[in-house]
């Protein structure tokens, strides 16, 4: 059996790279910021079969900015010579808000490119993908390709042309998807449930969740920032508000807003137990390990 094979298998050890919140504005910023993060992860030699991305990857309205910012995030993520998948979080919508036009320049440059993969269209909520003998739905922030609506901090924004489009029946049917499937699932996203921290008023609509969801990951509430995220600053597991499925925060790859450089590592063990550590790539040490039932 390949060693492709027996990681889709779960028979030997897998490891998932999960990075949230880069908040980059420019090439030298992503320079100084990527460089010992990529490093650290190539001298850590995990067994690494992907990477989930979850969001705020550059921020700013300039759109020359952003267009080489995202350029050289993806060089950089290629590094690792991993397949890696992307969600939109609130900042990758800064130049829509501000301009109202519909451009999302990372978005735009990962789209059909090989070894990535994101939604199809900003406008759209999920994808879902076998990883790791788990399935996995991506949940995206969203916003018109057109620049007619946006998601604001994943609530629908209020004061533009054409309201939030989506509607209960969408909710119904991820929900019928997630609870159908065969393989436990796992879900990632910019924001968290409910129970977590700053938590997204549209995930909330897939509550309850089904019994098939093992956990979720999630960015934006950067650990340590005391400003945007005061109600247990530290704390990176929570509940799903009334369910027994935790959440973890992964955040935060940038260094400004939050003390360190952290992302997360989620480990498949042949034993079918997962592992989540949590990594600061300015000190070069695990600073956090959880065990996921
Ligand atoms: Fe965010």
């Amino acid at each position: 059996m390949s060693k492709i094979r027996e990681q889709e298998a779960g028979l030997i050890l897998s490891v998932v790279w999960i990075s949230s919140d880069l908040q980059l504005r420019d090439p030298e910023t992503a320079h100084s910021l990527l460089l010992p993060v990529i490093e650290d992860i190539r001298e850590l030699d995990l067994p690494l079969v992907g990477g989930w991305c979850l969001g705020d990857v550059v921020e700013g309205s300039n759109l020359a900015g952003l267009e080489e910012t995202a350029e050289s995030v993806v060089a950089w993520y290629e590094r690792l010579d991993i397949p890696i998948r992307y969600v939109m979080g609130n900042h990758e919508k800064d130049y829509c808000r501000r301009y109202r036009e519909g451009r999302f320049p990372l978005h735009e440059q990962i789209s059909g490119r090989p070894g990535w993969l994101t939604t199809r269209s900003p406008s759209d909520f999920c994808f879902t993908e076998s990883w790791c003998g788990h399935q996995v739905f991506f949940f995206s922030d969203q916003a018109d390709p057109e620049g007619k609506w946006i998601a604001a901090h994943h609530r629908p924004a209020k004061d533009w042309p054409e309201g939030y489009p989506n509607e209960e029946e969408l909710w119904e049917s991820v929900r019928r998807q997630m609870a159908s499937s065969s393989q436990p699932v796992i879900t990632v996203s910019h924001y968290s449930f409910p129970g977590g921290q700053r938590p997204s008023s549209i995930l909330e609509k897939l509550l309850p969740l089904p019994d098939t969801v093992r956990c979720h990951f999630y960015g934006h509430a950067h650990i340590g920032d005391f400003v945007w995220n005061r109600a247990c600053p530290w704390e990176r597991r929570h509940y799903v508000s009334g369910q027994n499925i935790k959440q973890y925060n992964v955040s935060a790859l940038e260094s400004r807003r939050s003390p360190g450089s952290h992302s997360a590592f989620l480990e498949f063990k042949p034993s079918g137990t997962l592992q989540l550590r949590i990594r600061c790539h300015l000190r070069r040490r695990w600073v956090a390990c959880y065990d996921i039932a």
